[in-house]
């Protein structure tokens, strides 16, 4: 059983309003994307890792792969306009058996940590489908947007919610058979588990934790830049 992961890439990072999107931008001096990738280099198990950028990137990228070292395990390929898209694009280039495990990670939660990733890995051996998930410390509301907020329409028991992070991590076979499916009937999904979700497939959780951020909003790199400082203690 070999294991892969797609790195997607090829966001623009709009919430971010700085020059270049985030996956670009240094954290303690290396770009955050290859701070992901180093993490997944890092699991002896993971046999290539394919990272999706736009277009306009792949040769700028092609060429910081090749600059630290990850020349010949990683894998440029080109990104889609949604998120989905852009691991389906890196999906069709892995060349991995039904019964290999494909992990997806979001390339801007530089943080992850080598231990969750072989957490991960274990469960999609087990169950078929699994991801890591924090959970939830806040009471979360559902709410009906109307035109000068939200209201609330109930509350939802925080025993029974998890907030999905990254790496998830599936059995090939599924992952592919899920984004078919998801084509054929129109569904975009902001994670690639609600993807597989709609299938019936049961997909695991394994605990994250918050170190794994997602950087998304100004704000998040000094947070990030923080737990880096406090991991190199
Ligand atoms: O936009 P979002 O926060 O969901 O981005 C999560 C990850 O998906 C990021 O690493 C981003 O670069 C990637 N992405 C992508 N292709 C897109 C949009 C987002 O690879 N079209």
């Amino acid at each position: 059983m070999q294991v892969f992961a797609i790195l997607p890439a090829a966001g623009l990072g709009t919430r971010m309003a700085g020059p270049q999107p985030k996956q670009f931008v240094a954290l303690g001096g290396i770009p955050i994307l290859i701070h992901s990738l180093r993490a997944f280099a890092a699991v002896p198990r993971i046999t290539a890792i394919y990272v999706a950028v736009r277009r306009t990137e792949v040769e700028r990228v092609q060429g910081q792969v090749t600059e630290h070292g990850f020349a010949g395990r990683v894998h440029v390929v080109e990104g889609g306009d949604s998120r989905q898209e852009s691991v389906a694009n890196a999906l069709a280039a892995v060349p991995a058996a039904p019964d290999d495990i494909v992990l997806v990670h979001d390339a801007v939660r530089p943080l992850i940590d080598t231990a969750t990733i072989e957490r991960t890995i274990d469960a999609v051996a087990e169950h078929g489908a699994a991801i890591v998930g924090l959970p939830a410390v806040d009471t979360i509301k559902q709410v009906e947007r109307t035109a000068h907020g939200a209201l609330i329409t109930s509350t939802i028991p925080r025993e029974f919610v998890v907030l999905a992070q990254t790496p998830q991590g599936f059995r090939y076979g599924l992952l592919q058979e899920a984004f078919a499916e998801a084509i054929k009937d129109g569904f975009v999904g902001t994670d690639e588990a609600s993807v597989v979700e709609r299938s019936g497939a049961p997909v695991a959780v394994v605990p994250g934790s918050q170190v794994n951020l997602k950087i998304t909003q100004p704000g998040d790199m000094e947070l990030a830049e923080f737990y880096l400082r406090q991991r190199s203690r």
